[in-house]
């Protein structure tokens, strides 16, 4: 362990950092960055941590999103695996040319998916071109054309992905229209849905009102199921908020989609990996979809990687849908040895769990703006409120709380409207994890 702790000696942004920002700001296009709330101009990570260009350490609670599971900069086996590899073949067209590498990452994955059956994987190179992918096997296998999604989702941000989504307006402002026959519905989110059912004291019946709502409000009355070629889901939302539905929910959706003919499709791109305990988080909740899309940790944070898993008797024809990059061997080899390198990191996830879900219940109950805290494995949302009754969002403590936290040294993320997902690298070990809810709990007592 390069660090044992943070070490914030100049306030963020520093001036390097200042300087970084501005000319970022002056040439590179609009990206999600927040200067305000998070200054953090990464230069290099080492395990846990993240150095800025001031030289001030942090300790990571966001995995670069849910893309760096495996630590910083590369997990060393990975860096092994793809040093190995680039002397050998990077990228050879693995489109129109076969190649060795991403045979064995598809039989790889399809042989850890769940699901009794045979499976196939379509390769690619981000998270919303796997979730293309399944749109474009969900609708040429059906030959149905609605999709029903949920609200709150995050689905990516292409033309077609960015019509399943359904998390921020800002997603979608002027850029209707999008791909038509998407209707969403509401999402079990057992503390926030429009029936202000309490779904941890209640969870049948808000499964039971998601069900009905999408059989007799949607199908009944303007979506006809025969032409629904799939429900897409994530099997908790991530973008939306760190959300975790209630257990027997896919369950029940199943049950749904099969009365129809339709398909599943689970969005694992933030979920999977390891990330809450299960490779596949939809592993907790006991069914197994007919299409799973993957990437960002796909490729241990060292090369991206997207991939679409899916039942075998779905392929389309060849030639199809392709891209150039599809099958990279660098690519496939760094994600295979990802795989297994998580794999085996997930008795560690199991392990920490009921440290992040006693701390983070503690913070509830001892802190009023504390509305709702939620997770899987390593994988945490803590809600921020004005008020516990109306439960109004107070995303002014939710950006202060980020700062606050920053500035001692530890790096989180936002998500949902008043949200933080609290996500650390899968590789975090017991003492760090402490050190990262101690300073999660400081920058809350600052904020409020
Ligand atoms: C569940 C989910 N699906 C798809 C995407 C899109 O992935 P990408 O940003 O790699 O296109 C994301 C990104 O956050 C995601 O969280």
């Amino acid at each position: 362990m390069p660090y044992e702790r943070p070490s914030v000696r100049i306030t963020p942004p520093g001036p390097r950092a200042k300087e970084v920002i501005e000319r970022h700001r002056k040439f590179v296009a609009t990206t999600t960055h927040d200067p305000e709330f998070l200054p953090l101009v990464i230069e290099r990570g080492e395990g846990v941590w993240l150095i800025d260009v001031d030289g001030n350490v942090y300790l990571d609670f966001t995995s670069a999103i849910a893309a760096s599971n495996l630590g910083y900069p590369t997990h060393p086996e990975v860096a092994k695996a793809v040093e190995e590899q680039l002397k050998v073949l990077a990228h050879a067209a693995g489109t129109d040319f076969f190649n060795p590498y991403q045979v064995a990452l598809a039989e790889k994955l399809a042989s850890i998916a769940p699901g009794d059956f045979g499976k196939k994987v379509f390769f690619c190179n981000s998270g919303t071109e796997s979730v293309e992918a399944a749109i474009k096997i969900s609708r040429f296998s059906t030959g149905r054309k609605y999709f029903i999604a949920f609200i709150g989702a995050f689905h990516g941000r292409t033309m077609g992905s960015l019509s399943l989504t359904a998390s921020k307006p800002v997603h979608k402002r002027r850029f209707f229209p999008t791909m038509p026959g998407v209707v969403h519905v509401p999402y079990p989110n057992p503390y926030r849905n429009p029936w202000n059912i309490d779904g941890y004291e209640h969870p049948d019946e808000l499964v039971n009102r998601v069900i009905e709502y999408i059989e007799y409000w949607v199908m009944s009355h303007f979506v006809p199921p025969e032409e629904v070629a799939a429900i897409v889901f994530e099997p908790m939302q991530g973008e939306g908020g760190y959300v975790v539905p209630p257990k027997n929910f896919f369950i029940e959706l199943r049950k749904l989609a099969n009365r129809y003919g339709i398909l599943l499709v689970d969005d694992e791109v933030q979920m999977g990996m390891g990330r809450t305990g299960k490779m596949f988080a939809i592993e907790h909740f006991g069914i197994a979809p007919d299409i799973i899309t993957l990437a960002k940790s796909l490729g241990g944070g060292a090369i991206p990687i997207g991939a679409t898993i899916f039942r075998e008797s779905l392929d389309m024809e060849s030639g199809a849908h392709s891209n150039t990059f599809g099958g990279h061997a660098l690519a496939c080899v760094a994600a295979l040895k990802a795989v297994e390198v998580t794999e085996k990191l997930l008795p560690n996830v199991a392990k920490l769990e009921p440290l992040f879900r006693e701390r983070l219940s503690e913070f509830k109950e001892k802190y009023e703006c504390v509305g709702d805290v939620r997770g899987l494995g390593l994988a945490w949302g803590i809600e921020f409120v004005k008020d516990r009754k109306t439960k109004e969002h107070d995303v002014k403590t939710r950006n202060r709380v980020l700062y606050e936290a920053l500035k001692r040294g530890l790096a989180l993320l936002g998500c949902g409207k008043s949200a933080i997902r609290i996500i650390p690298p899968l590789v975090i070990d017991e003492e760090r994890a402490k050190i990262g809810l101690d300073i999660l709990e400081e920058a809350i007592k600052a904020s409020i």
